[in-house]
Order: C-alpha cells, then structure tokens, then sequence
C-alpha cells in the first residue's frame, strides 16, 4: 500500500427530511447571504426550493435564486453566477441537485473572488486559491459531487469539457435525503449507477500491489449497487434501496475507496469528450466506453480482471485460462448495464464513428494520457472508442 492523506471534511447530513434543517447548517459554516443555485425545474416542481426558502427564512439567512443549470453544466451560467454573487455580496453558495448543479456551484464558488477569467482554472492556467464555501442538498445518486473536490464544466463554445480538482472547492456540508431520488426516471437512476460503478473501477483497477482493505471496500460498493440498483428500478419509491445507493455514491468517490493505491481515471477523460461533444448523459457515456476500456487494457493485468470476476460478478475461476474468467466479468458488467436500460455502443448513445478522429483531438492530452493503470497513446484512444463503437451483447 502507498503512502496517503486521506482529507474529507465535508459534514454529511442523510436522512428523510434532513432538509429542513439546511438553513441551521449554512449558519453554522458562516453563510449569511446565499445563493441557492438549481437545475431545470425538478426541485422546484417537487416543492423542494419552497423547503429550502422556508428553512433559510427561519433562521433570517436572506438569499438569491439562480436556476437553470443544465446536465453537462455550461460556463455561460457561471459567468452569470458569478456577477450575480458579486453584484449581491454572496458568501455562501447552496446548490440544489445533482453532480451538475454541484459542479456548476463550485465553478461560481472559484470565480467570485478570482480577478481573472474562471475558466483559467479548468484550462490549467491558474491554480486555485481560495473559494466561496459551497453546500449542497443531493437530489441524484451518481456523480460522488457532494463529498469530492472536483468540478467538470463544458465550455459552450468549443465543447470541451474539463475539469478542476481542490480541496477548496469540498462542499462544507452535504444534505443526503434518499426520498428525494425516488422522482428520478428510471433512466437516470441507471445513468447515475453506472457512474457511481465506474467511480470504483477507476480505483479498483490499480498497479499498486497489496491493497487488501481497499480492494475489499469497492467489491463491497460494486456488490451493492448490483444488488440495489435492479431494485430501485423495479420499485421507484423503495427507501432504503435508494439509502444504499446514495450513500454508495458518495463513498465511490470522496477516496475513502481509493486511497493508498494508484488509480486510473483515463475512462473518464475519454468519456467526457463525448459528453461534452454530443451533451448525453455521463453515466450513459460510461457504460458505452468501461467496458471497451476494460477489454482494451485487460491482458496489462488478467488476474486482476479475473479477480474482479470471480467476487464482483460470481464466475467460477477458470485456473487453465484466466483470461476467459476475465473476458467473462467484463461481459457480465456490460450485460449488467443493459439489463438496467443503458446503451452500450456508441450508436445506442447517439455518438458517430467518423466523429472518433474529433473525440480523440478534443482530449487535448498531446502524447495521450500518461498516467493510470495502462498509458494510452492516441491510437490507443482510437481503438477503444472503436471497440465502443462496435460493442454488443
Ligand atoms: O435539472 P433538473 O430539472 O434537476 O433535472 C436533472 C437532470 O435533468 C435530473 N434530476 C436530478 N435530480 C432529480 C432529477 N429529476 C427528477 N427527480 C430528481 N430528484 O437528472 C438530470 C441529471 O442531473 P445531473 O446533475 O446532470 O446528474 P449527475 O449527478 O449525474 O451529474 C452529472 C455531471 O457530473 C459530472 C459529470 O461529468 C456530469 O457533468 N461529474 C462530476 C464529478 C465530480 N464533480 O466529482 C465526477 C463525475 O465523474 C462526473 O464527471
Ligand atoms: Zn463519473
């Protein structure tokens, strides 16, 4: 196992109505004038802004609005944020929804007390110094926002998606009330499962050698969200499948899971070119591009596939042949996205084979990507996205 600071100081607040109780924790983290920044309407048509207005009114918080946020948050709505908080003297950003909103509030949080363009954060020209606190109240299990230092933008004019990541921009506190899931289609639910899965592989596929505990706690994540997910699709309304879920959200991405060990992340840049460049869902972007990452950089480590067979997906060891065990938990894993409503191509996702060229330019990573489980050269890219592009049951 590495060496490692494990650093996650974000209060988590779960539980059914917890949210009432938002204005008593932006008091406690030093908010007085707030913005209360949303998606498209969903928490507004379930009444949940009118809660949030109201726990704020009782505890004499004053606030600001700012809706709109769309999936794929776009930088045009944070310059817009952030001249509404300076215009307003804004010190404590609320963000009500999902990853998106999250994201799109840590964006303004970075931009306000920054005299340049925000954007010089997330191009990689300016590191960030500090930010305005920011809290969120969940409405979506998937992105692992609400306990993660980072935030993904797309810049509405070149399509590019990109990210930031610091402890800064950690929210102070995060509200978990399950119930206020059971509206999401059942699309998105899935969306936001195979993210929160794609979060553990990330960890789980790894070049540092006995890592035991952590092995374990994403098998555990893993097993859970096979278990619960089939279920909250079934059942829409069913609580303490969509508890088990959402907190599995969380834990697959504040590092809990993957500390101590090297990670790869390479899944997800790929994926983001596709979200930003033909604005689909993450999560539906991830399903289509893990698996063919996984066939792709398989033989770099076969007894690591096939271990994840073997107790992530119940297949028998094949001693003989390892590499059939593993072929066989990455189909498991791609069946398993389907059976939940998924695409699993880049044609059921609505991406096109000769954009690929496009997708792979837009990585903006030179040489490729130089890190992670396997390095990956731009032809590398290529062939997972053709793999993608060819990918069935
Ligand atoms: O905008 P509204 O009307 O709220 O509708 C949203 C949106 O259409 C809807 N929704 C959310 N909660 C709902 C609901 N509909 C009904 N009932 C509810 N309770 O769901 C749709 C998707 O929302 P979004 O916020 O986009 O989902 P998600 O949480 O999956 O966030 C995705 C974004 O997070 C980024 C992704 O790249 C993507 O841009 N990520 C952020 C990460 C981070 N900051 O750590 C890590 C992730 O890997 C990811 O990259
Ligand atoms: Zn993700």
């Amino acid at each position: 196992m590495d060496n490692f600071n494990f650093y996650s100081p974000t209060e988590f607040i779960f539980g059914v109505d917890r949210e009432i109780e938002v204005g008593k924790y932006i008091k406690k983290y030093g908010g007085s004038r707030v913005l209360i920044h949303y998606g498209g309407g969903s928490a507004v048509k379930s009444g949940l802004i009118d809660r949030v207005k109201s726990s704020l009114e009782t505890e004499g918080i004053s606030y600001v609005l700012l809706g709109g946020v769309r999936p794929n948050p776009r930088d045009t709505l944070i310059y817009e944020g952030i001249k509404l908080c300076r215009k307003e003297n804004i010190d404590f950003i609320l963000s009500v929804g999902g990853g998106s909103c999250i994201d799109s509030s840590k964006g303004i949080a970075v931009g306000v007390p920054y005299e340049g363009d925000f954007w010089d954060f997330y191009s990689k020209k300016a590191e960030i110094q500090t930010a305005l606190p920011v809290g969120t109240i969940l409405t979506i299990a998937a992105a692992g926002s609400e306990g993660s230092g980072w935030s993904v933008v797309t810049q509405e004019s070149t399509k590019l998606k990109r990210d930031i990541g610091s402890d800064l921009i950690r929210p102070r506190f995060s509200i978990l009330n399950p119930a206020l899931t059971c509206t999401l289609p059942a699309f998105q639910t899935a969306c936001g499962a195979a993210d929160i899965m794609a979060h553990v592989f990330e960890r789980y596929f790894t070049n540092t050698p006995e890592v035991e505990i952590t092995d374990r706690l994403c098998e555990a994540v893993l097993l859970t969200m096979i278990k619960e997910t089939p279920r909250v699709i079934a059942q829409p309304d069913n609580y303490d499948a969509r508890a088990n879920i959402m907190w599995a959200g969380t834990v697959a991405h504040n590092d809990i899971i993957g500390v101590g060990r090297s990670q790869d992340w390479n899944s997800h840049g790929i994926e983001h070119e596709l979200s930003g460049l033909y604005d689909c869902a993450h999560g539906a972007g991830l399903a289509v591009i893990m698996p063919a990452w996984m066939e792709f950089v398989m033989n770099h480590n076969i007894m690591r596939f096939a271990q994840m067979a073997v107790r992530v997906w119940g297949c028998e060891m094949n001693f003989e042949n390892p590499e059939l065990t593993a072929r066989r938990g990455i189909q498991c894993f791609r069946r398993f996205l389907h059976d939940i409503g998924l695409p699993i191509n880049l044609y059921e996702l609505g991406a096109k084979e000769e954009d690929i060229p496009l997708l792979v330019k837009n990585q903006g990573v030179g040489e490729g990507r130089t890190w992670g489980f396997v390095r990956l050269s731009a032809d590398d890219i290529t062939e997972i996205y053709n793999i993608a592009a060819r990918a069935k049951i």
